[in-house]
């Protein structure tokens, strides 16, 4: 079986607020980072800061976008398209990100850009998650839909790259309800394997890569990993701040 990295994404949101303060958190990243081999990290800094790794060579950090427009290119003020960001170096997208699709991403527009982010040959971190855990289970449902509608029209060997990420809205950011568990991560994790096998076949669902995000910090991130079984972490606060950052690297390590 193909052995699969740990991935730990750094996803900077509308932050820093200066070029000067991305470069020293980034260098700060690099610096605590010289032995990780087996891990993929992974920054999205915001598009004006994606510059921040031309300046230092490494191959142990690969540069993330936080999003992509899904034209090819045109009058869209405004929009980034997936040519330019693979010209900057961008080897990620982060798609359907639950505060993306708060200002009007549908899983209609989410598909869009994962087919374009898939031509581009970058690879979509595609995010779903709930806004609340109801007791009918209705939260099933909604992420199957999630990711059914997201996956129209991508083919098999296309889906092998994507990071599918489970980011529950109410474990994200500081006035998160409460943080997630390991086992509710797990539910997930099999749920979304289950539809991957549904979709495309059970070889497919074991490639996929599922990833934890909401609230993840270094008392939490072991736990996700060893008893959650995730193949890496979508880090959101805790990833402005390189020495949490570093320490959650570390423990995935
Ligand atoms: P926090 O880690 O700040 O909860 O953010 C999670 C997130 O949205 C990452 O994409």
């Amino acid at each position: 079986m193909k052995v699969i990295n740990k991935l730990v994404i750094a996803n900077w949101k509308m932050n820093p607020q200066s070029k000067k303060e991305a470069e020293i958190i980034f260098k700060n990243i690099f610096n605590n980072l010289k032995n990780i081999k087996k891990t993929e990290v992974i920054i999205c800094p915001p598009f004006p800061f994606l510059f921040v790794k031309g300046k230092v060579k490494t191959k142990n950090i690969k540069l993330g976008s936080q999003d992509v427009f899904y034209e090819k290119e045109g009058s869209y003020t405004g929009e980034v398209s997936a040519s330019m960001l693979r010209d900057f170096s961008v080897e990620y997208v982060l798609v359907g990100h639950s505060e993306r699709r708060a200002i009007g991403d549908t899983n209609e527009i989410v598909n869009k850009k994962i087919l374009a982010i898939l031509k581009s040959k970058m690879n979509p971190i595609f995010c779903v998650g709930e806004s609340v855990r109801d007791t009918n289970g209705f939260y099933l449902s909604f992420i199957k839909q999630q990711i059914i509608e997201g996956l129209v029209n991508v083919n098999k060997p296309q889906v092998k790259n994507m990071v599918i990420a489970y980011e529950p809205i109410w474990a994200i950011g500081s006035s998160a309800d409460r943080e997630a568990t390991p086992a509710e991560f797990t539910e997930i994790r099999i749920f979304i394997k289950k539809i991957i096998t549904d979709l495309y076949d059970v070889k497919t669902a074991n490639e996929v890569r599922i990833i934890y995000g909401g609230s993840v910090n270094p008392l939490n991130a072991e736990s996700f990993i060893k008893e959650g079984r995730a193949d890496g972490l979508l880090v959101g606060r805790d990833s402005l701040n390189p020495k949490k950052f570093s320490a959650i690297i570390n423990l995935v390590k």
